[in-house]
């Protein structure tokens, strides 16, 4: 990332300028429209035109270049469900905008409150060591679900929430104000994850009417372009929540994501979510759909709401107490007598794994995947190995495991 400064022929007070109107770096500068930065007070047509292209030239811009050479740095952040982070091609991507649409309860905000816990994970956890810049237009960011979310993933709750930037909206015009003051953020904070909840809840109510439609979708244009920058210059994820507007095809009906081909072009990723039918209104099972994206199959599969934010299985493993003075709420009770019936007639090797304190029906299926299937290869695996392949699961977890299967192994 180059500074404004190494721009040539740019002073002081045009730098000041710039930084004031969301553009902070070379890279930003570059890539910003003519007419953006020329309505900047105090610029003027002929200034912005030079700084651009002064700004182009130092970055080479000006040239072709052999793609061979081109930077491949997409990034990715893990979901909390593997079968999510599957069909999105390794997970949340970086430098790309993605847009969440679904009718209300489908998931679209607790996707948002998982990954701006996920972000903030190290790399080989499935995050970007990143902060997140949280949009919020719906008054729907709880603290509370980000502790818990933070709580499951070893991270200490407070550390997290500090490093999530949010921002309350309360109008079309202070929301692309605020999208503007996230590149700031993306320089000064490390931010790597910026979240609108949701793109276009205010902007429906604002513009009302087909009389308003125009104007409309010129506000989201500019909204849609600035985050594209943004999300290519710092190589940022971008998550865009949206809502669904009922369509009749004759007898059928079909949820539509709203804001028309302005959203479905410039967004680079769609991916629908789907609550599963009436029959199941009071289900934590979830589908997601991805209905666009440039080098993905249509796949879909299948995820969960859980009080710890988004996993592949309703029973989600809380990790052993890590001295955090956080409580959390107990979500699934253990029936302790039919614990130690089951263990009577079993032998060790037969023992569920579930039986494990600490280990649950979502951590057996990881384990599964990593071949083991009983207590003694789960008392033969390295810890660290383990760790580094199931996600959210910490050396300290997994040798706490190791010690709980012990004393069942000889009880
Ligand atoms: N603690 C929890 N445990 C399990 N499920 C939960 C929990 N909290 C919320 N949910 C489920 O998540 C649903 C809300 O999901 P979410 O807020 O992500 O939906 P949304 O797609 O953002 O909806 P909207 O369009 O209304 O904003 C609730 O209706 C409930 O079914
Ligand atoms: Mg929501």
């Amino acid at each position: 990332m180059a500074d404004l400064d190494q721009v040539k022929g740019i002073n002081a007070r045009q730098i000041k300028l710039l930084q004031e109107n969301g553009i902070s770096t070379a890279e930003a500068l570059a890539m910003s429209p003519h007419s953006t930065v020329a309505c900047i007070d105090g610029l003027g047509d002929k200034t912005a035109k030079k700084l651009i292209w002064n700004a182009r030239n130092a970055l080479g811009m000006t040239d072709f270049t052999p793609a061979a050479k081109i930077d491949d740095n997409v990034e990715y952040i893990t979901t909390g469900s593997a079968e999510l982070n599957r069909i999105l091609g390794g997970g949340f991507q970086t430098g790309k905008l993605t847009e969440v649409y679904g009718p209300f309860k489908s998931g679209k905000t607790a996707l948002a409150h998982s990954i701006s816990v996920t972000v903030q994970l190290p790399e080989k956890k499935g995050g970007l060591n990143g902060a997140v810049a949280y949009i919020d237009t719906e008054n729907t960011f709880s603290k509370e679900k980000i502790k818990r979310i933070a709580k499951r993933f070893e991270l200490n709750p407070n550390d997290v929430l500090s490093k999530i930037y949010h921002a309350r909206i309360y109008s079309s015009d202070h929301q692309s104000q605020m999208i503007q003051k996230a590149e700031t953020l993306c320089k000064t904070r490390g931010v790597r994850l910026i979240v609108i909840d949701s793109l276009m809840a205010l902007l429906r109510s604002e513009y009302v009417g087909i009389g308003k439609l125009a104007p409309r979708q010129a506000v989201l244009n500019h909204m849609i372009h600035g985050l594209s920058r943004i999300a290519e210059t710092y190589n940022c994820a971008v998550l865009l929540t949206n809502q669904v507007a009922t369509k009749m095809m004759g007898m059928f009906s079909s949820n539509d994501a709203i804001g028309g081909n302005i959203v479905a072009h410039g967004c680079h990723f769609r991916v629908m979510f789907k609550t599963k039918g009436f029959s199941s209104n009071n289900s934590l099972k979830r589908r997601a759909v991805i209905v666009d994206a440039p080098d993905l199959p249509p796949e879909e599969c299948e995820f969960f709401i859980t009080g710890t934010g988004v996993a592949d299985t309703d029973k989600v493993d809380l990790p052993e107490s890590s001295g955090l003075d956080f409580k959390i709420e107990t979500l699934y009770e253990e029936d302790d007598t039919q614990k130690d019936q089951d263990t009577e007639e079993l032998s060790n090797d037969e023992v569920p794994l579930t039986q494990v304190k600490g280990i649950g029906v979502g951590t057996v299926e990881n384990l599964h995947a990593q071949g083991i299937s009983n207590i003694s290869e789960l008392l033969a695996a390295d810890p660290e190995e383990l760790s580094a392949s199931i996600s959210g699961a910490s050396v300290k977890t997994i040798s706490q495991w190791q010690v709980n299967a012990k004393l069942l192994k000889n009880s």
